[in-house]
């Protein structure tokens, strides 16, 4: 088959409908099948591309056909707008649907909290049938076509996304394609000795590959989970599990493999489901040798999901959560050949650790080193910006980096495990450890937003100066990853200065995951106080929905234009420019706990002598000695003045 197929190959499937669709249709697969065809054969011989091709032609026509018109009249607004994930009105949100709200339904019920907060994305944690037990978040999928039975049904997940979709959010669900669980229906059957199914795993008859692997390969969970390999006595041998032992990783290597997620993939979008995020891609493709992360193939196997899903779904974007050092993030948006045409968002991981050390350190420096060596982000793609999600925070700082600004790497990350888990002097953090590692000294960090910047200590203490401290930081964390430009997600809570969860290690299977710390129940007496004047729910949301709504009205924050880390000026302040078309945006943030400068004649180079705040609404003040001065913790977001 030649790189574009030729329809008539599935005119049994169109012949139903209309002859406009069956032009759509043949219109797309001429614009996109080239790029899933150059991905297939990126990873497979030629021999076993065809045979994919010509399965995946009759699985996208078929998919084509039935998709729901609620659903086929998104894909055509997208196609008109294929930069709406970009926009400064998107604002995401992220939770377990069962501590947000009980079930599906009740996340439905609550689609007006999030409507007050300005959300417009919502990122439900793993929804999908996990294993009994243990399920690692529910990122231990046993089936992938049907919802978790304590949260509803399939029928609910379509009317939860269509209810959404109605109030202009668009639902994003996890694709875990690294691994299933050890109860999924493949690994039942591998177990059952059905060799279709053992070739969807890596198993070995005994410890000379795995061995030969391990020598190169890192451990995620060296604490509950060393090893990257786990004996399976019904299998008879050693089968990958990357992350716990439950958790087995699945074959790419293996075409059929590639198959069954190219319909998943389409079932989920066939679903409402407009984001698919791809968990923990980066580990897809393993090579002897290597750290198994961040090969080429990862890339070409997205490209080629990417292209089936732009000709059955174009409404739909991809989104990597690749939790990889700086250097191998951007390939995750698309370079070199894969430009354009792999994910369209993924996580800014980088960011947020140079945010939460940048406040540690109160010292912008290493911060505007890490980021501007990382390449903007392609203009028809945007990052994910955050400072929680519900994973812990590992110091991904790099040593190169540290050095050029006279840090050695290890002892920075080491002061800033001191610092979150409050044991360094002065350090009011109240994190907690995850996965400490004595081979290499690692130890990595869980902890609500608030419970880093100082709020849990603060409260309890009845100390209200601190409280407006940690409130300051909070605002000033958040503002950073609000005003960066591409989809800032809120982790559930952080709205409220939710504290800690004292008692995650109380529920069974919890007690050796401290990332349950800052995973929350959603307590609706206490989110109600947000409306109380003064209480630490109310500043926080107001503050919170203050930056959302300022956002929101800044066409200055639209993620085609990419942000660049300027150099320091003062080493408390970082300023990030967005050079937009309208105008200079320039950012400035003050993550010390002083009154910092930032100089007028900087602002002129950027025609921004006469600027405007556009979180205060006042004009920029040059003092008499030529600086603008910043409180402690102050954000600036700076726009030319209208006339
Ligand atoms: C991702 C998830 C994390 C999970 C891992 C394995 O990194 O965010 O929570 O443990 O993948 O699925």
């Amino acid at each position: 088959m030649s790189a574009t197929p030729d329809v008539t190959a599935v005119a049994d499937v169109l012949a139903g409908l209309s002859p406009d669709r069956r032009e759509l249709f043949e219109l797309r697969v001429a614009r996109w099948w080239p790029d899933l065809h150059a991905g297939l054969a990126g990873v497979y011989p030629a021999w076993q591309v065809e045979a994919l091709d010509a399965r995946l032609l009759r699985l996208a026509a078929t998919a084509f056909r039935d998709r729901d018109p609620e659903l086929a009249r998104l894909d055509m607004a997208r196609t008109l707008d294929p930069g709406w994930f970009q926009s400064e009105h998107m604002v995401g949100y992220a939770c377990y649907a069962d501590r947000f709200a009980g079930t599906l339904d009740g996340v439905r019920r609550h689609i007006g909290y999030l409507k007050d907060l300005g959300v417009t994305y919502l990122h439900l944690m793993p929804l999908l049938q996990p294993r009994d037990g243990d399920n690692d978040g529910g990122y231990a999928v046993a089936d992938y076509r049907s919802v978790r039975s304590d949260l509803g049904t399939m029928d609910d997940l379509r009317d939860l996304a269509s209810a959404l979709r109605a109030e202009g959010i668009s639902l994003v669900a996890d694709l875990v394609l690294n691994h299933v669980a050890r109860e999924h229906a493949w690994a039942t059957a591998a177990r059952a000795g059905d060799q279709r199914y053992r070739d969807y795993f890596y198993v070995y008859p005994d410890r000379t590959e795995p061995d030969a692997y391990e020598r190169s390969l890192p451990e995620v969970f060296p604490d509950f989970a060393p090893g990257n390999f786990t004996w399976d006595p019904d299998l008879g041998g050693w089968v990958w599990t990357t992350f716990n032992a439950w958790q087995w990783d699945v074959n790419w290597t293996n075409p059929e493999v590639f198959a069954e997620y190219a319909e998943i993939v389409l079932f989920l979008a066939a679903a409402g489901v407009e984001v698919l995020r791809f968990d923990a891609i980066a580990f897809m493709w393993k090579a002897m040798g290597t750290s198994c992360q961040n090969e080429p193939q990862v890339h070409a196997i997205t490209q080629a999901l990417r292209a089936l899903v732009r000709v059955v779904a174009p409404g739909v974007i991809f989104k990597a959560e690749a939790i990889v050092a700086p250097s191998d993030l951007a390939a995750y948006l698309g370079q070199g050949e894969h430009h354009g045409k792999v994910s369209d968002i993924a996580y800014h991981n980088s960011l947020m650790v140079q945010i939460w050390s940048m406040l540690a350190a109160q010292d912008a420096r290493l911060g505007v080193r890490a980021l501007q060596q990382i390449p903007p982000a392609p203009a028809s793609t945007a990052w994910i910006t955050y400072v929680r999600c519900h994973d812990d925070i590992g110091w991904a700082i790099d040593d190169g980096d540290a050095a050029a600004v006279g840090l050695n790497g290890y002892q920075h990350r080491a002061f800033l495990s001191d610092y979150y888990l409050g044991l360094f002097p002065g350090s009011t953090a109240r994190g907690e450890v995850f996965q400490y590692n004595p081979a290499t000294g690692d130890r990595r960090v869980s902890g609500s937003a608030a419970a880093l910047v100082g709020l849990d200590a603060a409260v309890a203490a009845g100390d209200e100066a601190a409280t407006q401290v940690a409130i300051d930081r909070l605002l000033l964390v958040y503002a950073i990853v609000l005003g960066f430009g591409g989809i800032p997600v809120l982790w559930m809570g952080d709205e409220l200065g939710l504290p800690n969860d004292e008692s995650w290690a109380a529920e069974p299977g919890h007690e050796d995951d401290s990332r349950w710390v800052h995973r929350p129940r959603m307590d609706w007496a206490v989110a109600d106080r947000r409306h109380v004047h003064g209480t630490v729910e109310e500043r926080v949301f107001t503050g919170m929905a203050h930056l959302i709504r300022v956002r929101a009205a800044s066409p200055y924050l639209d993620a085609s234009v990419a942000a660049h880390v300027l150099d320091a000026s003062d080493p408390g302040v970082l300023p990030v420019l967005r050079p937009h078309p309208l105008g200079s945006f320039l950012a400035l943030y003050n993550v010390t706990d002083q009154w910092r400068p930032f100089p007028g004649w900087r602002l002129e180079g950027l025609g921004l002598a006469d600027a405007v705040d556009q979180l205060s609404g006042h004009l920029v003040e040059v003092a008499d000695d030529g600086n603008v001065w910043l409180p402690p913790h102050a954000s600036r977001w700076l726009v030319p003045r209208r006339h």
